[in-house]
């Protein structure tokens, strides 16, 4: 199948979260079954890597009234996969993917997506839209008559593209709204988000448990209706990790290079992290890391409320590497400042950095409030640190307890200080019984979380979708 991606974001060229990995990564794994994948990305101006002009490829817009130019340029993931770029400097061409005007940016781009693939030389099988940057696709293509199956994966609910009145009106969405959205189905809120959800053939999300949970009013950020909606064509597949890029046998990030039958070399991972981190430098420290958007659905606050206990009752050390929000950033300085024998804060976005975590660290931190898929657990068991998660999202789907047998990692329950303490301690308990934790270290770095299955997964949905998309319209509950 020929399967094009439509995102804001693709590894290497643009990322901010795990967005970014999963367009690159899922689109080289289905390359890998055989498909033909391709994406579309806006051209933003912090992309680098070398970009060819495509002769010819230059289309024009309708847009608020105007008409706007964009040019094609293009350029490949992993020198195989192509990407088109779409540039239009007055609306992509800042360094930054998620800014001021976004909304605009993104009715743009997704506006502009009938036009391109018409202008490509790619005939597509099958659309697959990521998140509310690209969820208005479907609408558009159904205005322009295009008759192709589509796929929305949502990879976060917490941001949906909300927008007001002024701008419905001004966007020209209040128009084709009535036209496209069927009348049994619950009033669409005012987001991007909710007409990829309504309009498209399939809805996917990036775990089994948050598909589940994002049908209650508790996970669901006042979607959970138009979800339950859509429920029959709504999926939960979990995502992979490329098992190429992050290989702790092969990275090139990293101090020193193992693999599970040579775990006793990633001690100097863990020295060159405590050294870079100021921390002191020991084998016999617990060593707890996290990498994360520095965002409220990460945990942080609960992290924060949960320093001083840990500082208290563990001996372990903490070291965090991630950005996000002004406000968590200077509070996790402050606690740094506080403790600097303990805790080790980096506020930045820093792939070597985040190897030599994945690598040095003994455990790994996710207390997230939720967490549709979550990769920072997956990366980490690949590389021998093992995770303490809270149960929920792709967490739970992907992280058990050991207490349970056969385990991966130390899982909470409940969003409470308690709760998320009484599993680190557990955890560097754990790790005192030298044999005990190797062997699972060991464990976790022989568990499969490559795209194998998942990839499989969306090849079947690829298919039905074009069964649905043939067949007639959506099918209702
Ligand atoms: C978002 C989610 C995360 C998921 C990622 C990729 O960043 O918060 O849980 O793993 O998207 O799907």
């Amino acid at each position: 199948m020929r399967i094009l991606f439509i995102a804001s974001e693709a590894f290497p060229l643009a990322k901010v979260g795990g967005l970014a990995d999963v367009t690159s990564s899922l689109a080289i794994a289905l390359r890998d079954l055989g498909h033909e994948p391709c994406l579309i990305l806006p051209k933003y101006g912090s992309i680098k890597a070398p970009i060819q002009d495509i002769q010819g490829k230059n289309v024009v817009v309708s847009f608020m009234g105007h008409y706007e130019q964009v040019a094609l340029k293009m350029t490949r993931l992993k020198k195989r996969i192509p990407v088109y770029l779409v540039e239009n400097d007055d609306y992509f061409g800042t360094e930054e993917i998620y800014t001021q005007g976004e909304l605009e940016r993104f009715l743009f781009f997704s506006l502009s997506i009938p036009s391109i693939i018409s202008q490509l030389d790619f005939r597509p099988d099958i659309i697959h839209c990521h998140d509310w940057h690209t969820a208005l696709t479907p609408l558009w293509l159904k205005k322009a008559k295009m008759k192709l199956p589509c796929i929305f994966t949502i990879h976060s609910l917490a941001y949906q593209g909300f927008f007001d009145q002024q701008f419905f009106l001004r966007s020209g969405l209040s128009r084709v709204w009535q036209e496209y959205i069927p009348v049994s189905a619950p009033r669409p809120s005012l987001n991007f988000m909710s007409q990829g959800i309504l309009l498209a053939d399939i809805v996917t999300t990036v775990s089994p448990t948050y598909a589940s949970e994002i049908l209650t009013p508790q996970y669901g950020e006042d979607l959970e209706q138009l979800l339950s909606y859509r429920g029959n064509e709504l999926y939960g597949i979990v995502n992979g990790i490329d098992y190429d890029e992050y290989n702790p046998a092969t990275d090139p990030y990293l101090e020193r290079n193992y693999d599970s039958t040579t775990i006793e070399k990633r001690v100097d991972n863990k020295l060159a992290l405590q050294r870079k981190s100021g921390l002191p430098q020991s084998p016999d420290i617990p060593l707890l890391g996290m990498v994360s958007r520095l965002e409220e659905q990460k945990g942080i606050d609960l992290l924060l409320q949960a320093i001083g206990p840990f500082i208290t009752e563990t001996k372990a050390q903490l070291v965090i590497l991630g950005q996000g929000r002004e406000h968590y950033h200077k509070l996790l300085a402050e606690a740094a400042l506080k403790y600097p024998d303990r805790l080790s804060v980096f506020i930045a976005y820093d792939e070597r950095l985040a190897r030599l975590i994945y690598s040095g660290s003994d455990i790994f931190l996710m207390p997230s409030r939720f967490e549709p898929c979550g990769l920072g657990q997956l990366i980490a068991m690949r590389y021998g640190a093992i995770p303490v998660v809270r149960h929920t999202g792709g967490l739970a789907d992907t992280v058990k307890d050991v207490a349970e047998g056969n385990g991966n990692g130390f899982v909470f329950q409940n969003y409470t200080v308690l709760e998320m303490l009484e599993a680190i301690k557990r955890a560097e308990e754990s790790f005192y019984h030298r044999a005990e934790w190797q062997n699972l270290m060991r464990h976790n770095m022989k568990l499969d979380f490559s795209w194998k299955a998942s990839a499989r997964k969306y090849e079947e949905l690829y298919l039905r979708a074009r069964n649905i998309c043939q067949t007639g319209d959506i099918i209702q509950k």
